[in-house]
């Protein structure tokens, strides 16, 4: 039979003791009955509920219903029984939301579970130690967007429309886009080079920049090429600027990267956008120039394009104070996958991109 608060009609001390202890064994018997978080819930709600818990029954069966004479007497117990509820409540809820099988338990001795530590990506580190030789000179670093327009990636670097130079620079292009100007179509960009038409528009003359990104060209992935790699992208315009200043801060460049003892050696090539314009060789540091696979047995590695900006170029950001009859430049551009390679000894560019990580935590 359910505890129920009794309507009190005696109010003597001895009474209202014997009421209470009724009261307090219903209390001990449905404490030890409450199992579980559900068992405690119920149990607060039928002993506190705010409404017509066993403690508002009290307050009106008992308190509010005492002769004003007996008032402090029903008082004094009411607060008892009052306190001893919650506290009872309370060591329900306790043990209502304890773990109660042994498996839920928790072994403190058991070892914690360990967070695998990234690494920096090879190809991130090579382009930091890129431009970290180039800041030592005193450049800044420009970046550019990986969707580039045709103006941008193409035209302002002198390669007009269908000229053939294009065709060495394939890339994916944004469908759907016929209706707009050549010059406005997206696409992704085929070299870092766009940066350095950003970079002009955005700075006056002198600048000296560093472009690090990532490019995209339609090559079929092997061991050297992938469709999409990275490269940092260098250019200095200023007045008076010649190729000697091209050969020795590349030549600089190359020595902190490779060590002090290679040599470089600058080959005649052809870009749109330099001219002159030169292929860099390092001499082979693998083999000390002997000839190795490294270096396909000729003693030099390719390593980066190069030249004075073409004239042309600075046509199309003129009007930003380029006026190639008063300053001149040099550019260049290198890709930093090979750089990683050559550095950290990969001999396949898909690894760089694979996501394996039993490669990817020997850079760990
Ligand atoms: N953009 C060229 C490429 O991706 C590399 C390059 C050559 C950049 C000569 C330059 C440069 O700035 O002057 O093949």
């Amino acid at each position: 039979m359910p505890y129920n608060v009794p309507k009190l009609t005696d109010f003597s001390p001895a009474a209202l003791d014997a009421a209470v202890a009724a009261l307090f064994s219903a209390l001990a018997e449905e404490s030890a009955a409450a199992k579980g978080e559900d068992g405690a819930k119920a149990f607060r709600d039928r002993w506190m509920a705010r409404k017509n818990g066993i403690l508002a029954q009290l307050n009106k069966l008992w308190l509010q219903a005492a002769p004003a004479k007996a008032k402090r007497e029903v008082g004094r117990r009411v607060n008892e029984a009052k306190a001893r509820v919650e506290t009872e409540v309370r060591s329900v809820q306790a043990r209502g939301s304890a773990p109660s099988s042994p498996e839920q338990r928790l072994d403190v001795t058991l070892p914690g579970i360990r967070r695998p530590l990234g690494a920096e990506h090879p190809v991130l580190r090579a382009l930091d130690e890129i431009v970290g030789v180039f800041k030592a000179m005193g450049y800044s670093v420009e970046e550019g967007p990986e969707i580039e327009t045709d103006y941008y990636n193409f035209e302002a670097l002198n390669f007009p429309p269908n000229h053939p130079a294009r065709d060495t620079q394939d890339t994916i292009f944004i469908a759907g886009q016929e209706a707009k100007p050549l010059r406005d179509r997206l696409l992704l960009r085929t070299h870092t080079s766009p940066v350095q038409i950003r970079t002009m528009q955005k700075y006056p003359p002198p600048v000296r920049v560093v472009c690090p990104g990532k490019v995209h060209r339609h090559d079929t992935p092997d061991a050297s090429h992938s469709p999409l790699f990275h490269q940092v992208e260098g250019l200095a315009v200023d007045s008076g600027i010649t190729f000697c200043d091209l050969k020795g801060t590349l030549d600089h460049a190359m020595k902190a990267l490779f060590g002090s003892s290679v040599k470089t050696r600058f080959y005649p090539s052809f870009f749109p956008f330099t001219e002159p314009s030169a292929d860099v060789q390092v001499s082979c540091f693998f083999c000390g120039g002997k000839g190795c696979r490294t270096c396909k047995q000729t003693g030099w590695i390719e390593l980066l394009g190069c030249g004075m900006v073409d004239p042309n170029v600075f046509e199309f950001v003129r009007e930003h104070g380029y006026d190639p009859k008063k300053i001149s430049g040099f550019a260049f551009g290198m890709g930093a996958d090979r750089v990683a390679m050559l550095r950290y000894g990969i001999n396949d560019i898909q690894l760089l991109f694979q996501g394996d990580v039993r490669f990817l935590e020997q850079f760990a």
